[in-house]
């Protein structure tokens, strides 16, 4: 019979029996997948765990701190912040192309954590051997759109699935990949995991970079991140979060758009909103956000972000539309 603690239970003594003495790295982003892979493999195999939390320059505002601080210091697991932003940046300029740009995230994902492997087995003296280990928050739903089921096609490939290299050196680690998200929640609070990080929204490995439409540049993504953080803002404000699934803020950066600003012309990119209501991610449902709601994000957005003309919303369900635009 399914139990958290049965879950528990069966991966804590896999885990120990694959990894041995070995050491092991984590790539955690912050979210609630790899936040319970890595305190699973944390109560499997304590210390001999450290987690790499890469900052690809496509966080959202904030991210950065609510990671090292809600989830770092609170877990007691030890947690490296490595700055790759320049590197992802850099591999993905004047890529436009969704899959293209999902294959060079996933492969800069693991070169830097085979640069921050390298660096710890310099730090210990060691023997590179020790490390072969990467844990992942894979789940049943990355594999299956990935294209990794029987008899299934790609939809996407998610970074940590199809998008990785296959020149890849780590053997990986993947203790949810049998588990839809509200089970990894389960698992999560039976880890004692706080409330706060469980119930967090999802957010794609890729981050904001699925979220531009069109080339990601600096410009873009900074934009994109002030659009973002006032509707999380006025989401949470109205005490809509547990509700939705999540809520995707789309910059169109390939589409200009006409408005008016006093007595000039303006000429700037639309935002989508796409808030979606889900229970696994496979099929969703356009949530149906209050108007007020709706209008108070659209006037702040074309308010405080200058280069937004245009707040639209998404109201297609997934199938046949997926929750992320790209
Ligand atoms: P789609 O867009 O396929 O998204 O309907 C389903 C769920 O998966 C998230 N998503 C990803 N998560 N790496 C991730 O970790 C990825 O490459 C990725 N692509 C999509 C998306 O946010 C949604 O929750």
């Amino acid at each position: 019979d399914w139990t958290p603690s049965s879950i528990i239970d069966a991966q804590v003594e896999q885990i120990r029996a694959r990894v041995g003495g070995a050491r092991v790295i984590c790539a955690l982003s912050g979210g609630v997948d790899s936040s319970v892979a890595a305190a699973l493999v944390h109560r499997a195999i304590g210390d001999q765990l450290t987690c790499f939390f890469v900052d690809h320059g496509l966080l959202r505002e904030n991210e950065r701190t609510q990671v090292e601080r809600d989830y770092a210091a609170s877990m007691g697991i030890r947690v490296v912040t490595i700055d790759e932003s320049d590197r992802f940046l850099d591999a993905l300029a004047g890529v436009s192309d969704p899959e293209t740009k999902r294959k060079i995230i996933g492969r800069e994902f693991i070169r830097s954590f085979e640069a921050a492997q390298r660096r710890l087995v310099d730090e210990a003296d060691s023997e590179g051997e020790d490390i072969g280990f990467l844990v992942q928050g894979t789940l049943y739903p990355d594999i299956v759109e990935s294209g990794g089921g029987e008899g299934t096609a790609t939809i996407k490939s998610h970074h940590n699935v199809g998008g990785l290299p296959e020149d890849m050196q780590f053997e990986l680690i993947e203790p949810l990949r049998e588990l839809f998200k509200d089970e990894v929640r389960q698992v999560g609070l039976e880890l004692g995991l706080s409330e706060n990080l469980v119930w967090r929204q999802p957010f794609p490995g890729p981050g904001l970079g699925v979220r531009v439409i069109g080339e990601i540049t600096r410009e873009n993504l900074r934009i994109l991140r002030a659009a973002d953080a006032i509707v999380r803002e006025e989401l949470a404000r109205a005490e809509l979060d547990r509700d939705i699934w999540q809520c995707p803020v789309v910059l169109l950066a390939d589409v200009h758009s006409v408005g008016v600003q006093g007595d000039g012309r303006t000429y700037g990119h639309p935002v989508v909103l796409r808030p979606v209501a889900s229970e696994d991610a496979m099929t969703a449902d356009w949530y149906r956000l209050p108007y007020d709601v709706l209008g108070r994000i659209s006037t702040r957005i074309t308010n405080e972000v200058e280069e937004v003309t245009r707040v639209v919303l998404d109201c297609t369900s997934k199938p046949p539309a997926t929750i992320e635009w790209e």
